[in-house]
């Protein structure tokens, strides 16, 4: 087996890889699927679970990824395959990297079409053609949005040109420059975003909504395997992303510092997204609904009827919009890595040709919205939208789990201990400790035992 040479490009500080590891954490994950989840299922109860598991399972493992990126300087499949080869495992392992990177490009076939609604609703908001509707038209106007492939197409299209584009120009003019950007943008929309639902919406309905606690609800065995789904997706974790990140971070860089940071601004931002977003729903007299219609309903029927709802509707999209394209470019960088090692076709044609067969598989999903979509049914979970829902429960429930199973045993089991202290430059010897408890024991049998439930639940 061949490894390609050392990837030489680094980040030119920390805190850009921070930027760029929190711009891919910080998604539509965090924004749309997160608060709907945490109000529904259980309240407080449910957080706490959910910061459970990202403090066990979610931040070793996130560990663990930027660390065998750095010691394998490469894409996830080489990088991985160099620390086989020195620690003398079976090429079996090579498996993590190949998943890894396939996982990544399905996601980003889907998220890209989602990204594209909202770049339609940024447009739709900010060129007032909502304002003033009734409820009832504002949804109808979304129904018929997303059944329609022509527009869809169309916004999916030019979503994948923002992330291929990015990706064309390299690490240097491409990732750091947009994330470098991207993220103070959004951290200052959010700020402003909060403020407006502090003093103007129903702020204390939403903290109630998102916080009082549930205990019936939380303890459902169904909420424990949405929490853990929910800290692989958020985190961006077991597929690579966040390997590939690491290839390129300084020798000196304390990971676990950097780790940390990243996985408190990714909780941080999920709840005020849930304290943006549920006060405004709750000012205007509405009820949060579940799923794509939070966000695509729900939320643009209070921007439609609210003051400067124009104003307010627009900063939102915008901020899902950024919050998208960050996390898009790290869904495709494993593969663009791969396959510059492995083509030689230079930066920007493997980003152009690999952004093309993604648009093309997210043609699928496209058309899962419109009448071409079908029933489809898998181990007792019947969903409506055919492809759509095929390629989530595949990555979601199966790719990502597993992925992330396989990382933690080739961590904790198979790469030498020498390898692993020095590499994490962990400041006391007991964090050490915990982290090998969690990677051996805690993240794959917790993990198994959760994806088995809702395999077969
Ligand atoms: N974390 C992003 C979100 O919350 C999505 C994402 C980006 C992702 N990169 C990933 C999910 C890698 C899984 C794996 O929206």
């Amino acid at each position: 087996m061949s490894v390609p040479e050392k990837i030489q490009a680094r980040w030119s500080s920390r805190w850009v890889f921070i930027l760029a590891a929190t711009g891919s954490a910080v998604g539509l994950g965090n924004i749309w699927k997160f608060p709907y989840m945490a109000g529904k299922n259980g309240g407080g109860v449910f957080v706490l679970v959910y910061l459970a598991c990202i403090a066990l399972v979610g931040l070793p493992i996130l560990m663990t990824e930027i660390m065998i990126g750095r010691k394998g300087r490469g894409s996830p499949v080489n990088a991985v395959r160099k620390l086989i080869r020195e620690s003398g495992a079976s090429r079996a392992w090579e498996f993590i990297g190949w998943s890894g990177m396939l996982a990544g490009a399905l996601i980003l076939s889907y998220y890209s079409v989602i990204a594209g609604w909202t770049m339609a609703y940024t447009v739709k908001t900010v060129t007032g053609q909502l304002a003033g509707l009734p409820p009832d038209q504002v949804s109808g106007q979304f129904e018929a949005f997303v059944s329609d492939p022509k527009q869809v197409l169309v916004w999916h299209t030019a979503f994948m040109l923002m992330t291929s584009g990015v990706l064309a120009r390299g690490l240097e003019h491409g990732l750091e420059k947009a994330v470098k950007f991207l993220m103070p943008s959004l951290l200052l929309l959010m700020l402003g975003l909060l403020s407006y639902a502090i003093t103007n919406a129903d702020f204390s309905a939403g903290v109630n909504f998102l916080f009082a606690p549930d205990f019936e609800k939380a303890i459902e065995p169904g909420v424990l395997v949405s929490a853990i789904g929910h800290a692989f997706f958020t985190l961006s974790i077991a597929m690579g992303a966040m390997m590939i990140y690491g290839a390129y971070l300084p020798d000196q860089t304390p990971i676990f510092g950097a780790a940390a940071i990243v996985v408190v601004a990714d909780t941080l931002v999920a709840l005020c997204a849930g304290l943006i977003i549920f006060p405004i729903v709750f000012a205007n007299g509405l009820e949060p609904a579940e799923g794509p219609g939070l966000i695509f309903q729900t939320l643009p029927t209070a921007f439609a009827q609210m003051p400067g709802g124009v104003f307010w509707g627009t900063l939102f999209f915008v901020l899902l919009l950024l919050a998208a394209w960050t996390s898009a470019i790290s869904l495709l960088e494993p593969a663009v890595s791969w396959a510059l090692e492995r083509f030689h076709l230079g930066r920007s044609m493997t980003s152009w040709l690999l952004g093309g067969v993604v648009w093309l598989v997210g043609v699928l999903t496209v058309m899962s919205f419109s009448d071409w979509a079908f029933e489809f049914s898998f181990l007792g979970i019947t969903k409506e939208n055919g492809i759509f829902d095929m390629i989530d429960i595949l990555t979601s429930i199966i790719m990502l789990p597993v992925g992330g199973i396989l990382i933690a045993l080739f961590a904790g089991w198979v790469l030498k201990r020498e390898m692993i202290e020095e590499l994490l430059g962990l400041p006391h010897d007991s964090l050490y400790r915990i982290w090998r408890v969690a990677v051996r024991y805690v993240a794959p049998v917790g993990v198994a035992i959760v994806m088995i439930t809702s395999l077969f639940a």
